[in-house]
């Protein structure tokens, strides 16, 4: 049985006049891991990017097409995209923590998004949100330093943590290990691997390894255009389409 989650149906996403992302439609499932895989370029950012309205925020980039969040259109004029953000979290290739401390850079979120009720509530959602990101016993004997004095790979899982805190429903990672070394990568890997019991997550890797390692289901791009979407074991096994095959046996980068 599936459970969908994000439905994106003929999406199309222009930088002014060029498309860089043509007519995708996919079905993201509650409980997986969906990976973007394809060469750099091919529009694996710009399409997660629709998915949380992030390309709101480029100034010539505009979305046609439909994505439904729960069968809602996120691009509806009621549709708040600081709350949709807060539903759908992101992270990003650079770990990219708020100059402030371990505490405030969990706390933040929830703050403004008015999730705790005092001091004590939002200690325990701190708490729990770097717990969730594997990283509690790592700092919480010091939570007032600044989140920059961490290492890339607990900054990255602080920025995991700083998404969950505000209790996303899809976490949308852009190569989050690009920057970190293959220990970080790999306690990463591991996180992902227990967080999609409880939020769907899609993750952008131009690593097929990763893809393979993490994922349960693969989309793979090439030139903005979906070129084919299933089960992560059959892509890599047993693609459909040769432009899929070539890409997975190296023929191009
Ligand atoms: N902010 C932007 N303005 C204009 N063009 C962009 C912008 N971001 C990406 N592009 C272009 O859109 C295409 C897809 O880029 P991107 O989504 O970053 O690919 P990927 O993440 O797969 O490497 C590329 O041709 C890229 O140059
Ligand atoms: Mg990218």
């Amino acid at each position: 049985m599936t459970d969908i989650k994000l439905q994106a149906r003929n999406v199309d996403v222009y930088y002014g006049q060029k498309k860089a992302i043509d007519n995708v439609s996919i079905d993201i499932d509650n409980g997986l891991v969906t990976a973007f895989i394809g060469p750099s370029g091919c529009g694996k950012s710009t399409f997660l990017r629709s998915l949380n309205r992030m390309n709101d925020t480029i100034a010539d980039a505009r979305v046609t097409g439909e994505i439904l969040l729960d069968g809602e259109d996120i691009y509806a004029a009621s549709m708040d995209p600081v709350a949709l953000r807060a539903r759908v979290g992101m992270v990003f290739q650079k770990p990219n923590p708020f100059p402030k401390s371990i505490y405030e850079n969990i706390a933040y979120g929830p703050r403004i998004h008015g999730l705790a009720q005092g001091k004590a509530d939002m200690d325990v959602i701190v708490e729990k949100s770097l717990t969730q990101a594997g990283l509690w016993n790592e700092v919480k004997d010091r939570l007032n330093d600044p989140g920059t004095a961490l290492s890339g790979g607990q900054q990255q899982r602080l920025c995991i943590a700083r998404a969950v805190a505000v209790s996303p429903e899809v976490i949308l990672m852009d190569e989050p290990c690009s920057a970190l070394d293959p220990i970080a990568t790999a306690r990463i890997e591991e996180l992902i691997d227990d967080l999609r019991q409880t939020y769907a997550i899609v993750i952008v890797t131009h690593s097929m390894q990763q893809a393979a390692r993490v994922s349960q289901r693969t989309a793979f791009f090439h030139l903005g255009v979906m070129v084919e979407y299933g089960e992560t074991s059959e892509i890599f096994t047993n693609p459909r389409e040769a432009r899929t095959k070539d890409y997975i046996t190296g023929r191009y980068g």
